[in-house]
C-alpha cells in the first residue's frame, strides 16, 4: 500500500505532481477557470468586500500564502487567522465578506467551530476541503474539493500542495472577474500553473542531494528559516515539517525581524535556511543571511535557478525551477518537505506517526 516507498510520507510527496494537476484540472474548463462546481458566481465574486481565511497548522500556512497571492492579484483585502484564535475573538465580520476555511480532514474541531461562527453571523463560507462528506464540507455554503486523495502520513504534504493550487485558482479567477488583470495575464497565469506538476517532478529527481545534506544536519539543535513576503509563509511550513517529524527545534522568521531579537540565538554552525523566491526581496534577505553568517551560522539558500550569486554567501544551495513568483511556494516547499523527511529517517524516527500527534485534531 506504500507503493514501494518506505513511508507513506515519501509516497505522498511523490504523488504531488499528479494531485496538483488533478486539482487544477478539476476547475479548468475549455482552458479557463470555472468555479461553478465550487458554487461561486461572478456576481458573488464581484461583491466580496473582504476575505477572512481561517485554518490550523499547515492549512493556516496555505492561508498565509493565499493572503499574499489574493491581495496582490485580486486586490481584495485578506485577513488570515488561526481557527483557535478566531473562534474566541468576537471578530468583526462584514456581511459581504467571504470566510474561507482550509482543512484537509474537514474535521478539525477549531476550524469547524470557526465555520459555525461565520455561519451564525450569516457570512458566506467556502471550505477548501480534501475529505468528501466531512463535517466542514457538509456545513460550508460552498466547497472547493482538493483532489489529494487519502493522506495517511500525519505530516501533510500532498494535501498542502493541492490547497495551494486551490488558493491560486481562486486568486486568479477573482482577479479576472474583478478586472484586475488582462485576458492575456489571465491565460498566462493558467498556463504557468499547468507547468507546476512537471517542475515539482524535476525537483523530486534531485532528492538524493537533499538526503545527503539532511543526513549531515541530523544532529542540529536548532534550525532557523528566514524569508520575506511569500517566502516567510514558506518558511513557516518548512519549519513545521522540521519540528513535527524530525524533532529539531526550529523557527520561521520574517527575515527583517531577526535583528529584533532572534539573532542572539545564532551560534557557530547554527543552520539558517534562507528562502528567496521573490526577486524584489532577494537582496534584503541575502543581507539578513549574511548577518547570521558573520555570527557563525551555516547558511542554506533555497532560491530560483539563475540566482547564482547566492553562492557568494550560502554554504549550500538548492535551486528550484523558475515560475511566476506568485506560485513559487508550490516548488520551494518540496525541498523543505524532503529535508524534514530525510532528517527524520536519518534519526530513525517514526516518520509517518510522529510522537504526540494525531492526523485529525477533532478536540480543541
Ligand atoms: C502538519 C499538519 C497539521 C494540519 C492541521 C490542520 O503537517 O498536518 O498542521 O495541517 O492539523 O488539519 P486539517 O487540514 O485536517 O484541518
Amino acid at each position: 500500500e506504500k507503493g514501494g516507498y518506505e513511508h507513506f510520507m515519501m509516497k505522498e510527496i511523490h504523488e504531488q505532481p499528479k494531485v496538483v494537476a488533478d486539482t487544477l484540472n478539476s476547475v479548468l474548463k475549455d482552458g479557463e477557470i470555472d468555479l461553478s462546481g465550487v458554487g461561486l458566481s461572478a456576481e458573488e465574486i464581484r461583491n466580496i468586500s473582504e476575505i477572512q481565511i481561517v485554518a490550523c497548522g499547515s492549512a493556516y500556512h496555505v492561508g498565509m500564502v493565499g493572503q499574499y497571492v489574493i491581495e496582490d492579484l485580486a486586490r481584495i483585502p485578506v485577513r488570515v487567522e488561526l481557527a483557535s484564535e478566531f473562534r474566541y475573538r468576537n471578530p468583526i465580520l462584514d456581511k459581504n465578506m467571504l470566510v474561507i476555511i482550509v482543512s484537509q480532514s474537514g474535521e478539525t474541531a477549531d476550524s469547524l467551530a470557526a465555520l459555525r461562527e461565520a455561519k451564525l453571523r450569516e457570512i458566506k463560507t467556502l471550505g477548501i476541503v480534501n475529505v468528501v462528506g466531512s463535517s466542514i464540507a457538509r456545513e460550508a455554503d460552498n466547497v472547493f474539493y482538493t483532489l489529494a486523495g487519502p493522506e495517511i502520513s500525519v505530516a501533510t504534504t500532498k494535501a498542502y500542495s493541492t490547497q495551494l493550487i486551490a488558493m491560486y485558482t481562486l486568486a486568479v479567477q477573482f482577479a479576472k472577474i474583478r478586472g484586475q488583470i488582462s485576458d492575456e495575464q489571465y491565460m498566462g497565469y493558467i498556463k504557468e500553473m499547468q507547468t507546476l506538476p512537471d517542475k515539482i517532478r524535476r525537483i523530486l529527481e534531485d532528492k538524493e542531494r537533499i538526503q545527503w545534506f539532511a543526513s549531515k544536519q541530523m544532529n542540529a539543535k536548532d534550525v532557523f528559516f528566514v524569508g520575506r513576503g511569500i517566502d516567510y509563509a514558506i518558511c513557516m511550513e518548512g519549519s513545521l515539517k522540521m519540528k513535527e517529524i524530525s524533532y529539531i527545534h526550529s523557527e520561521a522568521y520574517a527575515a527583517g525581524e531577526l535583528k529584533h531579537g532572534t539573532i542572539s540565538l545564532i551560534e557557530d554552525e547554527t543552520l539558517v535556511i534562507g528562502v528567496l523566491t521573490q526577486s524584489a526581496l532577494f537582496e534584503k534577505t541575502v543581507s539578513n543571511m549574511v548577518e547570521c553568517k558573520s555570527r557563525g551560522a551555516y547558511l542554506m539558500g533555497l532560491t530560483t535557478t539563475g540566482n547564482y550569486n547566492i553562492e557568494e554567501s550560502a554554504d549550500f544551495t538548492v535551486y528550484i525551477p523558475e515560475t511566476d513568483e506568485h506560485f513559487a511556494t508550490s516548488l520551494a516547499v518540496i525541498p523543505l518537505q524532503l529535508m524534514g523527511y530525510y532528517v527524520s529517517v536519518a534519526k530513525g524516527l517514526d516518520v509517518d506517526k510522529p510522537r504526540n500527534l494525531a492526523k485529525s485534531v477533532t478536540v480543541e
